[in-house]
């Protein structure tokens, strides 16, 4: 439990985003499937990440990590053993289902198990497809959830085309894919995080990219010696983005925030509200885009968000929500069943959380609708033990009256250990 209060004087300063959580992972998991060395700088040491690190060892692979330094020394795809005991995910799902894609390829037997959240999210997205690509996977109800167990090998190419904007589906299919023979393709509904396809390409793979579809050849092996900048995650900018937009006399800067297109869409939402966003140092050199962000408070205006954006923007619409509550006039989101789906259903707790801070807030099927210029007052705020409705919380504490209670602050640890020591530092 978390005793949180409302700040007098704004948020200033700087402080420097840890490492994308989605680029961390991928970093581990193809510096182990390639042959060679892969040094890792600006690793996010969260729980996640420490889960994706704990499972390769686990598969034989040799990692160093200290901090945000990681040293992976990979033997290639074939040198992968089969573990004596369960791998865990703990709370991460990209772990989960981008492991299935790994495993299904190899001719060993794993079982995968993960918490309680994990043992709720849907797995069918990813074990349906990798079965029809040749793999024997078991797991409770058909294979739709945890504990799932895999006996994988003699993959064949598929194309497929997935009903959801996924980065996870896309990315265990591709990983599937690299093992099996012939050609896989998958086409998606709407562009997802493209982090794969960019690393995969700088690990060697060839791979072809036309819109929604990616599709490369089987049998592909990866080549290391890579040394792997990770930026900042703008997901976790995400909550001092809009603290700095909506607290009253806030300025801060956000050092090396990730700038992929792909997760962007949090920018052009707040732009689109009116936000004061600066952009400086900005760094195009590497497979990753980042930049300096400068953020200051600014009166906003409601908007509606749906479509194709949904996908830029999905793990960010908690603390979007937040933001809305705070702008002049409604904000209509749409199309973001995916939500549902989350570390937790995201369309409850989100409305839940903000509604007992005194938020006119409304749940709908797929998404939600704010009507702005709440005055928030404290209340006794649960992240349910997911990170990111923690963190929606913690932020919103800083605007309402009287004081704030946060329950099962520790799910921040997921994405973002250092959270409460920037929030501190901004406030000081
Ligand atoms: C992720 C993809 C997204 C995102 C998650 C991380 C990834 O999930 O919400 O936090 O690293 O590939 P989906 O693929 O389920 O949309």
């Amino acid at each position: 439990m978390k005793k949180l209060t409302r700040t007098a004087s704004g948020l200033n300063g700087s402080i420097d985003i840890p490492g994308d959580k989605s680029i961390s992972h991928r970093s581990v998991m193809f510096g182990s499937l390639a042959k060679g060395k892969t040094t890792v700088e600006n690793f996010l040491p969260g729980e996640d990440c420490l889960s994706t690190i704990s499972c390769f060892r686990m598969l034989g692979v040799e990692i160093e990590q200290k901090e945000s330094s990681v040293t992976i020394h990979g033997n290639g795809l074939g040198s992968l053993k089969e573990p004596t005991d369960v791998l865990d995910v703990g709370n991460s799902g990209t772990t989960a289902r981008l492991m299935m894609g790994i495993l299904s390829g190899l001719p060993i037997h794993t079982v995968l198990i993960g918490d309680a959240s994990i043992a709720k999210r849907p797995m069918k997205r990813v074990t349906g497809p990798l079965r029809d690509m040749g793999a024997s996977i078991q797991g409770n109800q058909d294979g739709n959830f945890t504990p799932i167990s895999i006996q994988g090998g003699n993959l064949k190419g598929m194309n497929y085309v997935s009903p959801v904007a996924s980065a996870q589906v896309k990315s265990a299919i591709l990983l599937a894919g690299l093992q099996a023979t012939g050609r896989t393709m998958v086409e998606e509904p709407f562009k997802s995080r493209d982090h794969t396809e960019r690393m995969l390409k700088a690990f060697g793979v060839e791979l072809e990219v036309d819109g929604c579809r990616v599709a490369l050849e089987g049998k592909q092996e990866l080549k290391s010696d890579l040394h792997i900048v990770v930026p900042g995650d703008i997901s976790s900018a995400a909550f001092f983005l809009v603290a700095g937009a909506i607290v009253p006399r806030s300025k801060i800067t956000l050092k090396r925030v990730g700038l992929n297109p792909t997760r962007t869409g949090i920018l052009d939402v707040m732009k689109s509200m009116g936000a004061s966003l600066t952009y400086s140092e900005v760094t195009e050199d590497g497979p990753e885009p980042y930049a300096n962000i400068t953020v200051e408070t600014s009166a906003l205006t409601g908007v509606e968000i749906s479509g194709d954006i949904i996908p830029r923007l999905i793990d960010e619409i908690p603390v979007i929500a937040l933001m809305a509550t705070q702008a002049s006039g409604t904000t209509v989101i749409k199309d973001a069943e995916e939500l549902k789906v989350k570390e937790t259903n995201r369309i409850d707790t989100v409305v839940n959380e903000l509604k007992k801070l005194g938020a006119d807030i409304t749940a709908t099927e797929d998404g939600m609708i704010i009507k702005g210029g709440a005055k928030l007052t404290g209340a006794v705020l649960d992240s349910y033990g997911d990170h990111r409705i923690g963190m929606m919380g913690a932020i919103a504490s800083l605007l309402a009256e009287g004081e704030t209670v946060l329950e099962n602050e520790e799910a921040i640890n997921v994405s973002y250990p250092s959270f409460f020591a920037h929030l501190n530092k901004l406030q000081r």
